[in-house]
């Protein structure tokens, strides 16, 4: 039997653990070691970010994907899928009606969609930072090669979210097709951040065929990436894809990871995510006081929101932005947290930036 209080000990003191180590405290975990570390990792969140929580608005702005991934609802071999595309100018329109409700921050996420060439990206970039300096665009369009990546953040692009999925090669090729490689994946994370992207990665919670030794890798693949971000949430099977009939990733289990992130890289950005708040509806909540400091409303027309289906029974596809604003807000009020609508940079970036504005 491991001895699991020394573990626990070692990740709130020192923030590393080795993957045996890992592997033990998932396999030996409890509510209570759950409940201790969350209130570790929120403390060590409130230390560095107060109890503040960051919002992003996300515009979800095509569900066309020419990738197959076995897990995800929007993959190309769905036909069942009702696709759209916004137009340049609805992507800018619908960023500039963040603004107005207080967004600093917007991420534009969509399928892996070559109808959108870099050139129309940097244009969509230009437009969105012409008309508000102020804002941190993010985008989340998948893998692209380096000279892609180095225009878009040329154009002003300053944050990149890609979830590396898993670190394992062969549990990354037991989710996806033979043309998707772990190793391109890694390649593009890395490249992000040489180009000087905040940069984000992440893994979904309880995806198929996942082992403890997987987590155990992923958690030590972040370790050594360390990105700005990382997004973690639970899997949830879509009706139309190979793994329809697969079970849910488990709650515990994802808030135990938040925590753990939390105390292995203390100023990342960790938003407690929609999946998250899908499995359960207080999974946000939850999610924060387990040591996330990121929620990330959706600001997609309301018209296309049930389109952008990655998994099933996916909330907030009917609300308008500022209901879904104005709920978040009172749900983080509740728990003693206060939404802040600046654009909420990694700590290690914040410096930087007000440089530049001085300059
Ligand atoms: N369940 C949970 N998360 C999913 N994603 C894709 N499909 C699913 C699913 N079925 C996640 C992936 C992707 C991110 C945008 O959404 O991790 O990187
Ligand atoms: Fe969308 Fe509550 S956050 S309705």
């Amino acid at each position: 039997m491991a001895d699991i209080s020394g573990i626990t000990d070692k990740l709130i003191k020192t923030g590393s653990l080795n993957r045996d180590e890992i592997i033990s405290l998932l396999e030996n975990r409890t509510p209570e070691i759950r409940r201790t570390l969350a209130e570790k990792a929120s403390a060590v969140a409130k230390e560095i970010y107060g109890n503040k929580v960051f919002v992003r608005g996300l515009i979800e702005f095509t569900n066309y994907c020419k990738n197959d991934c076995y897990y995800c609802g929007i993959r190309c071999g769905n036909k069942n899928a009702d696709r759209y595309r916004l137009t340049e100018e609805e992507i800018v329109e619908c960023a500039s009606s963040g603004y107005d409700l207080g967004f600093r921050t917007i991420v534009l996420q969509g399928g892996e969609d070559p109808y959108y060439k870099d050139d129309l990206i940097v244009n969509i970039i230009k437009a969105i930072k012409k008309d508000h300096p102020d804002v941190a665009v993010t985008l989340s369009i998948g893998e692209k090669s380096y000279e892609s990546y180095k225009a878009f953040f040329d154009a002003g692009a300053d944050r990149y979210l890609l979830r590396h999925e898993t670190a394992d090669f062969d549990h990354y090729a037991k989710l996806h097709p033979a043309n998707l490689s772990a190793e391109n994946r890694q390649q593009c994370l890395f490249n992000l951040k040489t180009i000087g992207f905040q940069t984000g990665a992440g893994f979904m919670v309880g995806s198929p065929y996942q082992t403890y030794k997987n987590i155990a890798d992923d958690l030590l693949f972040l370790k050594k990436l360390d990105p700005e971000m990382i997004g973690i949430g639970p899997f949830i099977p879509h009706k139309d894809t190979v793994f329809a009939d697969e079970k849910a990733g488990d709650l515990e289990l994802t808030l135990l990871l938040l925590s753990m992130i939390r105390l292995m890289l203390p100023t990342v950005l960790l938003p407690a995510t929609t999946a998250l708040g899908t499995i359960d509806p207080g999974g946000r909540e939850m999610g924060i006081l387990a040591g996330a400091n990121v929620v990330m409303p959706n600001l997609s027309p309301v018209g296309v929101r049930k389109k952008y289906s990655l998994y099933d029974n996916k909330i907030c596809t009917g609300e308008e932005a500022a209901e879904c604003m104005n709920c978040l807000k009172n749900r983080i009020e509740r728990i003693g947290y206060e939404i802040v609508t600046d654009r909420g940079d990694n700590i290690r970036f914040k410096m930087a930036y007000k440089n530049e504005i001085k300059n």
